[in-house]
C-alpha cells in the first residue's frame, strides 16, 4: 500500500490535500493518510481530520485517515512525508508581524526579520522530523511546505541526513494560473522557466503553447491590476521603464524588495486599520474551523481559497504523483541546486524548473542568473544561509548577523533591536538559544 503522513495535519489547508488526493487517486491509489498533529493543535486536527474522513467516504475511496499525536507510528513505513506546521501557530506569526514594524521594518511571514524568526522557530523541529525519518522511514521523500520553505529546505540539506528533500510553494503555479488567465487561455498552454530562490523567483522565459510571449506578458506586467497572483500579497504595480529593463517576470514577494518603502508604509496601514495578515487570517481561520465542523460537509469549502496558498494540493500531489509514476514531466520546486543556477552555490536550495523523476527532481540548466537579478538572489541565498545556521546552532551573533544583512533592514543595530525583542516574545519557541 502507499502511505503518507503529514505533519501539521491539524491545518486548515488539510481538506485542499485531501482533494488533491481524491483527484489524484487513479494515478496516486493511496491507502493511509497519517495527519500527525500536536497537543495544541489537537482540536483543530479533530476538527480537519473528520471532515478530511467525509470527503474520503464521499468520494468512496479506499484510503484510510488516521490522525494521531504520535510522529512515530505516522512515519513508520511512510512513502511520502509532507509537512504543513507552524511553531507556536498564528500568533507567534502575529508577533513577527507587528514587531518590526516599531522599527519601521517589513513584517512579513516569510521576508526580512519575520522570514528569520519562524526559520529559527521551525528548523530544530524540522530536524527532528528529518532524525526520525532517518530511523523510520529512510526511502520516503520530504515533501516540506512548511514557510520560510527556501530556508528549511536549505537547512536540511545541510543539516541533516535526508537528501530525498523537496521544498514546495504556490507562488509560482499561481503565476503560472495567473498568466494563463491573462493570455484567456488554459492553464496547460502556458509554460515558464522559474529560477531563484523560494519567494525570490524569476520567470526567465514565458511560453504560450511552446512559443516565447514574453514581450506581451511583461507589457501586461506594467498594469498593476495584473501583478497580484496570491491572495495574502497584493502588488502595488510596477514602474513601466522597472520591469521592461528587468525583462523578467517578477513574483508578489518582490514587491518587499522593489517597493520596500511603498510596502512597509501600506503594510503599516492595513496592521493599523484591520490588522496585520496574521489577525486577518486567525478571524478567516475560526470561520473556516466553523464550517469544517459541519457533519453535512463533504467538500473543501471555496472560503479556503481566500488564503494565500490556494492550489497548494495541486502543486503537492502533481509533485507526488509524478514522483511515484516516474512522470518527466517539468515543475518548479525547491531542490538543490547541482549546477543549474551558476550564480548560486551546487549544494544549496534553488526554486527551479525541474524534471520530475522517481528519483526526483532534476533542475534544468539555466546557466547564469540575469545580472540585474543576480546580487539579490545571491544576497538572500546568504542570508538564508546564515538564518539556518543561526537556527541550528542558537549561536546569537549569527542571528543579529543574518538580519543586518537582510536588504529589508536598515542598519546593523536596528537589526539588533529587533533581535532581541523577537526573541524575548518567543523564548518559549526558540529553546536553542
Ligand atoms: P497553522 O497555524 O494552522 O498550523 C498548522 C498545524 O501545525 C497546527 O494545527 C499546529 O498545531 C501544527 N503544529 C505546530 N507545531 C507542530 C509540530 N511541532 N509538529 C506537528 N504539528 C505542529 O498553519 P497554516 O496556516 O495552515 O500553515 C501551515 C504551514 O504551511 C505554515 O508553516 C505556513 O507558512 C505554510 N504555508 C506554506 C505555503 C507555501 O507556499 N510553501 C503556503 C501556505 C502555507
Ligand atoms: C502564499 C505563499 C505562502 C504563504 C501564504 C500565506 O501563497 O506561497 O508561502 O505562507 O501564501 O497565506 P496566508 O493566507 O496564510 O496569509
Ligand atoms: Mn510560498
Amino acid at each position: 500500500g502507499l502511505k503518507v503522513a503529514t505533519i501539521g495535519g491539524g491545518s486548515s489547508y488539510t481538506p485542499e490535500l485531501i482533494e488533491g488526493f481524491i483527484k489524484r487517486y487513479d494515478e496516486f491509489p493511496l491507502t493511509e493518510l497519517w495527519l500527525v498533529d500536536i497537543e495544541a493543535g489537537k482540536e483543530k486536527l479533530e476538527i480537519v481530520g473528520n471532515l478530511a474522513k467525509r470527503m474520503v467516504e464521499k468520494a468512496g475511496l479506499p484510503i484510510e485517515v488516521h490522525l494521531t499525536l504520535d510522529r512515530e507510528v505516522a512515519l513508520k513505513d511512510a512513502d511520502f512525508v509532507t509537512t504543513q506546521f507552524r511553531v507556536g501557530l498564528l500568533e507567534a506569526r502575529a508577533k513577527d508581524e507587528r514587531i518590526p514594524l516599531k522599527y519601521d521594518v517589513l513584517g512579513q511571514e516569510t521576508n526580512g526579520p519575520g522570514g528569520l524568526f519562524k526559520g529559527l522557530r521551525t528548523i530544530p523541529v524540522i530536524i527532528d522530523i528529518c532524525n526520525d525519518m532517518e530511523r523510520l522511514c529512510p526511502d520516503a521523500w520530504l515533501i516540506n511546505f512548511t514557510n520560510p520553505a527556501g530556508m528549511v529546505t536549505e537547512a536540511v540539506l545541510r543539516y541533516t541526513n535526508i537528501e530525498k528533500v523537496i521544498g514546495l510553494c504556490n507562488v509560482p503555479i499561481g503565476i503560472e494560473m495567473g498568466i494563463a488567465k491573462l493570455l484567456e487561455v488554459e492553464h496547460e498552454r502556458v509554460h515558464i522557466d522559474f529560477a531563484g530562490l523560494n519567494h525570490m523567483v524569476y520567470g526567465l522565459d514565458v511560453y504560450l503553447d511552446g512559443v516565447s510571449v514574453k514581450e506581451k506578458v511583461i507589457d501586461m506586467l506594467t498594469n498593476p491590476e495584473n501583478t497580484s497572483f496570491v491572495k495574502n500579497v497584493k502588488g502595488l504595480g510596477w514602474e513601466p521603464e522597472f520591469i521592461r529593463g528587468l525583462n523578467a517576470l517578477t513574483c508578489p514577494y518582490h514587491n518587499y524588495y522593489y517597493k520596500s518603502r511603498e510596502m512597509l508604509e501600506k503594510t503599516k496601514k492595513e496592521a493599523e486599520e484591520k490588522g496585520t495578515r496574521a489577525e486577518v487570517v486567525l478571524q478567516l481561520e475560526k470561520e473556516l474551523f466553523e464550517l469544517y465542523k459541519d457533519p453535512n460537509l463533504n467538500i473543501k469549502p471555496p472560503q479556503l481559497e481566500e488564503r494565500g496558498g490556494a492550489y497548494y494540493s495541486d502543486a503537492a500531489v502533481r509533485l507526488i504523483t509524478s514522483i511515484y509514476n516516474d512522470k518527466r514531466d517539468i515543475q518548479p520546486v525547491n531542490t538543490r541546486n547541482n549546477g543549474a543556477i551558476a550564480s548560486l552555490p551546487d549544494d544549496s536550495a534553488v526554486e527551479v524548473s525541474c524534471i520530475i523523476t522517481k528519483e526526483g527532481p532534476k533542475p534544468i540548466s539555466i546557466g547564469d542568473l540575469p545580472v540585474a537579478v543576480r546580487g539579490l538572489v545571491q544576497q538572500i541565498k546568504s542570508f538564508e544561509r546564515i538564518s539556518a545556521e543561526a537556527a541550528v546552532t542558537g549561536d546569537y551573533d549569527k542571528a543579529v548577523l543574518a538580519l543586518s544583512i537582510n536588504p529589508l533592514t536598515p542598519s546593523d543595530t536596528i537589526a539588533k533591536q529587533i533581535v532581541d525583542e523577537m526573541m524575548e516574545a518567543h523564548k518559549e519557541h526558540l529553546p536553542q538559544f
